[in-house]
Order: structure tokens, then sequence, then C-alpha cells
């Protein structure tokens, strides 16, 4: 689905961002798997000889997308690697959460500088090499950025401008034949996640219609679908994958 197509995916040593990376590359995509600090590299290294063993090709580029200069240097890299770029996933994220009566100004900028400013910078570089000839743009957003929640301001917050953001841009590129989309998961199993306790996952799992939680797969396949030309007249659009929950 993805043959001879070059996709960057942010934040793609664990959890959703390296199921994406694996499902691109098992569908034909050459991947770049970007970390942010020298801590990940051995597992960027690691995915790296993975996608490889898929028979794809893969780099992985160190680059703190909060930082506009960084983010400069992992599309330039992709671009000077394998010549362009047709895939861009904005999926680096994290979360600072608490109460607003207890969250610091750090706590707040940090989200909105990573979740929202990170996605914006790589957006910004790589959007000029993908009017050559098109390309699909996914931003990870929340199901939080659609309904809110308790303890998140800064998270909700940034995961609701990235929505902002897909839509202005999907308008912006709809003549070039660049897509824009997002993703809003719901309540997924990873790293992100298992950090929570087990009342607060049973009780999530009480709201969620499906009655589970989700799998980095089902994540993944949706972003499969926005990269892929299955979804070739779909843009601005904002896909749960949430077992129902914020219907
Ligand atoms: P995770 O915490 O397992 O992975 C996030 C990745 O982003 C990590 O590898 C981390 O090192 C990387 N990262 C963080 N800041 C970065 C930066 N400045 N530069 C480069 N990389 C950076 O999280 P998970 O669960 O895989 O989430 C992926 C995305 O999906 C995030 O945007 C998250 O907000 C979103 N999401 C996750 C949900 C879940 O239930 N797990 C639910 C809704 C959204």
């Amino acid at each position: 689905m993805l043959d001879n197509k070059v996709a960057v995916v942010t934040g793609s040593t664990r959890g959703i961002g390296e199921e994406v990376a694996l499902t691109f590359a098992k569908n034909g995509a050459n991947v770049v798997i970007n970390y942010r600090s020298d801590s990940s590299k051995l597992k960027a290294d690691n995915i790296v000889e993975q996608i490889e063993a898929l028979g794809q090709k893969a780099i992985a580029i160190k680059a703190n997308i909060a930082d506009f200069n960084e983010s400069k240097v992992l599309i330039d890299n992709t671009i000077a690697h394998f010549g362009k770029i047709d895939i861009l996933v904005n999926n680096a994220g994290i979360t600072r959460d608490t109460l607003l009566l207890r969250m610091t100004e750090e706590d707040f900028d940090q989200v909105i500088e990573v979740n929202l400013k990170g996605a914006f910078n790589c957006i910004k570089h790589a959007a000029r090499p993908m009017l050559k000839s098109g390309g699909s743009i996914i931003n990870m957003t929340s199901v939080v950025g659609i309904s809110g929640n308790t303890g998140q301001v800064n998270y909700a917050a940034s995961k609701a401008g990235l929505i902002g953001m897909t839509k202005t841009l999907a308008r912006e590129f709809a003549k070039k034949n660049i897509r824009v989309n997002a993703i809003a998961p719901g309540f997924i199993e990873s790293d992100m996640t298992s950090a929570l306790s087990e009342q607060v996952v049973s009780q999530a799992i009480g709201n969620i219609p499906m009655n589970r939680l989700g799998s980095v797969k089902d994540v993944a396949n949706v972003a499969l679908f926005l990269a892929s030309d299955l979804s070739t007249y779909v843009t601005g659009e904002v896909i749960r994958v949430d077992g129902g929950m914020a219907m």
C-alpha cells in the first residue's frame, strides 16, 4: 500500500509511533525513525534493523521536535538521505497531568511546545518539499482534544489545537495534493498509559462501549489508511480510534 513512499514518524522508538513505523514498512514504505535523547538511540537502531529485515530502508535521526532548528535537521536529513518525503506522522507527544490549581506554567508550556509547536515545526519544514509530489500529513491528537479531560488542561488544549491546525492546513494544501488529517486515539495500551493506576484504568474501561483498551495496532491501521491511496479524497478529517468512548 505504501510502495516507494518515504515516511517520517516522530517519536517512533516506542508505543504508537513504533507500531506506525513498522506497519508502514510492512506495507512497502521506507521510514525515518525519530528519537529525542541518546538513551533511545539503541532502540531506534533496533527498529531500523527490524525494518531492514523486512526489505525496506530506514534511518534513525535524533531530533527534539519541539525545537524549530532540530526539527529542520530531521526533515533536511530525510530529504538528503531519501530525496523526498511523502508521509509525515506527527506522533511525538508528552503529558504533564495535574489539576489547573496545581499546574505550573512550565507544565503548560512544555506540553504545548512538544505536542502543538512540535507538529507545526515539522510541517513547516516538510510542506515545501512535499509540494513537489503531494503527500499525507497525519497528526496524532486525542479524544481529550474533542471532549476535554479533568487534570489535562495543557494536554487537551494542545490536542484541540492540533485539530484546528489539521483543518486549517487541510484547507491551505487541498489544491496542492497534500492531505492533512488527524487521528484521535482514546485509551491505548502503551508506556504513556501504563503509568496510570489500576483504578483509573478500570474506570476508563467502564466508559468505553467496546469494553476494552485499544492497542497500538488499532491506531497504526488507521494511520496506514490515511497514509495510503485508500484515502485520496479524505482531508481535514479527525478519526477517533477509541472503541466508541467519545461518541
Ligand atoms: P509514548 O509516551 O509511549 O511515546 C511518545 C514518544 O514521543 C516517545 O518515544 C517519546 O520519546 C517521544 N517524544 C516525546 N517528546 C519528544 C520530542 N520533543 N521530540 C521527539 N520525540 C519526542 O506515547 P504513546 O502512547 O505511544 O502516544 C503517541 C501519541 O499518541 C502521543 O502524541 C499521544 O499524545 C497520543 N495519544 C496516546 C494515547 C494513549 O492512550 N496512549 C491516547 C491519545 C493520544
